[in-house]
């Protein structure tokens, strides 16, 4: 009867779904299209549409294709691209309901125009750079037939031993939460049904970054207050933005695995925070649960995850293969199938693509000749993201900025690194588009200045790492070693240095040290590049250190040696370039750090936010019995926020407009901010405020609110920021979100240590 009804009807873009019976009630009622679908579903297709199966180049397609057309796949990830996807939309197409595909992918930081990684974007401070990222991002990845993303990721980390660190915004709620809307809208566009906007997936639901000793898929136990407060809440800012997905994250919190945990799937998101969209598991999240040790087998850890609120099960097998025993038995009921089947079908609904199931992938002979070609990049864009995102950390004797003019000694790992240079999940990015550090310093001063390069070290010595680095699942090998002697390849590098004015030495990690499986014990610098450092000291000539990192290193012995550094993170396809133009002082640079640089790996964790204690450790008056390490300074090596520029800035005058706050009213705090230097720059003026006495010990100082301004040298500017009884809530101990009568103090400044205080009083 069904395929009666169907018969006759024109094919059009509408999915054939939207009008599958005479009573089905028009698209554009949501809710009603939605029901009547599922009232059409057997028990095997609703069953298909929570499959999601990553499509890997070996993957037979036409098994695949059977399997769509069969209605036994719900959605697909790591295919792109029309000529790859449109098959599989045309398989669904044939298929009994005709009910859309959707397509998925990492498009994190970039899809074939590389951003800057996570920590990058977040150092840029500037809301209009990361929603440029995040909307770049969403044109591209929706041209390559792209439906959805599985980011931002919002993960907070405060341990940087985890390589995951690289992909989120740093240690900050406020911050992190900023930028993860930001992405969000961005993504999205004023709908995710655009045919240039995609469905952001936000992650790791939830407090993934918090894995204990920085362990990737180690265990997270958390005080309800802290979840809260600190690592809650940007988790929702990017639901609250609209995002249409979460990704459930693989660790268990506080002994009960996110996959499996329904306190946090239905008690928290769905019913505290309303949550609507699609949940999907993280990668064979569903299987590890019984590896986790709360489900005996397979078909207990398919009826834990569907009953805990998971839809789509990412690389299924259980799901295909249990549901159907479950629902038979009664252990899963109708009501709890249908209800993931209405998710998923909701996030098709909300990509438009029951209106047109090829609204990305569009008509084949609109096909790009070549996927891969650099007519497809935005080039200026990454350039000015990736120059907003580098961040000063020394510059002694004004070593930087460089003359074009001068002779300069290129050396390092990284120097010439085009796969690193791009960072981890860089998406479908390409290497050889990739601008390295030697290609953008050589355009910058050709015709001008000498560039005279040489490798001088591997990225590490240590054989074992790069067999580790190497069997990562990227697309090539990642390191490839140079196989002359280490002392060989040092001497080369300080026959460089020793014919130029200046070196500029490119040093940190390979991008596959910061990544999903790369936690370190360390923060170091490698050892053997620690070596060509200290070699190229001993020359005497300046020496600018260039860091490359996914996450804070150490960095302590290195400031010593270095005349200026420069931290660059992963910053992107254009990072070459935006690295000259740093260097060479065609951009000012502003970036601030989103994370803590801790002096070892010994004071982890290290995050300035820190709950205030009964003995802290104060500064200048060392004494016993406070909180400190006796075997090293204390306190970070750079603190939260930190970043110099060309110019020179100095804040005064912080005034509040009153020093009692009445609820439902505002204070203004007002700084004056001057470039006292000869430059014009830009800087950022961050609040912070700390609960002076409250019903619990509250951190030393939270963001709250920041500006970031360009002035020109000798300008002065007041900036202005109001306070609300909103900015002072908290989740207290029996986890009301309350501010609390009393005192609070207002600290300004342009890193989170060096501030000026002001105090109030919340009536
Ligand atoms: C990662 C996710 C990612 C997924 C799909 C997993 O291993 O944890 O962040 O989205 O793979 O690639």
């Amino acid at each position: 009867m069904m395929k009666l009804s169907l018969l006759g009807l024109a094919m059009g873009l509408v999915s054939q779904a939207a009008v599958a019976a005479t009573s089905a009630p028009p698209l554009e009622n949501k809710q009603a299209f939605i029901d009547h679908l599922i009232s059409q579903m057997t028990e095997a297709e609703k069953i298909g549409q929570l499959r999601l199966i990553s499509i890997s180049p070996e993957m037979p397609r036409e098994k695949i294709r059977e399997e769509i057309a069969a209605g036994r796949i719900g959605g697909t990830f790591n295919s792109r691209t029309a000529p790859e996807n449109r098959p599989m939309q045309d398989a669904a197409m044939r298929s009994r309901l005709k009910i859309p595909m959707f397509f998925a992918y990492d498009t994190v930081h970039g899809e074939r125009t590389i951003f800057p990684i996570g920590l990058g974007m977040a150092a840029t401070w500037d809301m209009n750079a990361v929603a440029k990222v995040g909307r770049t991002a969403a044109i591209e990845a929706a041209a390559d037939a792209l439906d959805m993303t599985f980011a931002p990721m919002v993960d907070i980390a405060r341990d940087p031993r985890w390589g995951r660190t690289s992909e989120g915004f740093g240690e900050d709620t406020y911050l992190t939460a900023k930028i993860g809307q930001a992405m969000v809208r961005a993504f999205q566009g004023s709908s995710p049904a655009n045919p240039d906007s995609i469905m952001a997936i936000v992650k790791h639901f939830a407090l993934y970054g918090a894995v204990e000793g920085g362990r990737d898929y180690n265990t997270v136990d958390m005080s309800l207050p802290k979840m809260y407060n600190d690592y809650l809440p940007p988790y929702r800012a990017a639901i609250d933005a609209g995002a249409g997905g979460v990704m459930v994250a693989l660790n268990s919190i506080n002994g009960v695995p996110a996959t499996s945990n329904t306190w946090l799937m239905n008690d928290v998101l769905r019913k505290e925070w309303g949550f609507k969209g699609v949940t999907i598991s993280d990668h064979g999240a569903i299987q590890e649960l019984i590896r986790h040790g709360v489900a005996r087998d397979g078909r207990e850890a398919a009826k834990l995850a569907i009953k805990a609120g998971i839809d789509m099960s990412m690389n299924d097998t259980l799901y295909g293969e249990e549901l159907p025993g479950l629902l038979k038995a009664g252990d899963v009921s109708q009501a709890e199938l249908d209800q993931a089947v209405r998710e998923v079908l909701g996030a098709k609904y909300d990509m438009g693509l029951f209106k047109n199931p090829y609204v990305r992938i569009g008509a084949a002979q609109n096909d790009l000749k070549d996927y891969y070609g650099e007519d497809r990049l935005h080039r200026d864009a990454a350039r000015d993201v990736a120059r907003r995102s580098l961040v000063l950390l020394e510059n002694r004797r004004q070593t930087l900025p460089l003359s074009k003019d001068a002779t300069i000694a290129l050396v390092g790992p990284l120097a010439d690194a085009p796969i690193d240079m791009m960072g981890s999940w860089a998406a479908d990015g390409r290497p050889n588009h990739s601008v390295t550090v030697r290609e953008g310093l050589r355009r910058a001063i050709e015709g001008k200045g000498k560039l005279v390069y040489a490798k001088g070290s591997n990225v590490t010595g240590d054989k074992a790492i790069v067999d580790y680095l190497n069997f990562l699942d990227f697309d090539a090998p990642q390191i490839v070693d140079d196989p002359r002697p280490p002392a060989v390849l040092i001497d080369e590098a300080v026959k460089a240095a020793q014919q130029a004015d200046v070196v500029v030495a490119v040093v940190g990690e390979s991008r596959g040290m910061s990544h999903e499986s790369s936690s370190r014990t360390t923060l170091q610098v490698p050892a053997n590049q620690r070596a060509l450092i200290e070699a190229l000291k001993a020359t005497g000539k300046p020496l600018v250190l260039v860091l490359m990192n996914g996450r804070p290193l150490s960095i302590g012995w290195e400031r010593e040696q270095a005349d200026a550094l420069l931290e660059t993170w992963f910053a992107g396809t254009e990072g070459g370039n935006a690295i000259a133009d740093v260097l060479f002082g065609d951009y000012n640079p502003s970036g601030k750090l989103p994370i803590t640089f801790p002096r070892s790996v010994g004071q982890i964790p290290m995050y300035y936010n820190h709950t205030r204690i009964g003995r802290p450790f104060t500064p200048g008056k060392p004494g016993n019995y406070t909180s400190q390490y006796f075997d090293e300074p204390n306190g970070p090596l750079y603190p939260f926020g930190y970043g110099l520029s060309y110019s020179t800035f100095e804040l005064s005058g912080l005034a509040l407009s009153g020093n009692k706050l009445k609820r439902g009213d505002t204070l203004q705090a007002s700084v004056v901010v001057r470039n006292t230097g000869k430059v014009a720059g830009e800087t950022v003026v961050q609040l912070y405020v700390q609960d002076a006495s409250a019903s619990m010990s509250r951190p030393v100082k939270e963001l709250k609110n920041f500006q970031k301004l360009m002035l020109k040298p000798g300008e002065a500017r007041t900036v202005t920021f109001n306070i609300s009884e909103e900015d002072l809530k908290f989740y207290n101990g029996q986890l009301q979100r309350v501010a609390e009568p009393g005192a609070f103090n207002v600290q300004v400044g342009l890193d989170s240590e060096a501030v000026q205080q002001q105090d109030f009083e919340l009536l």
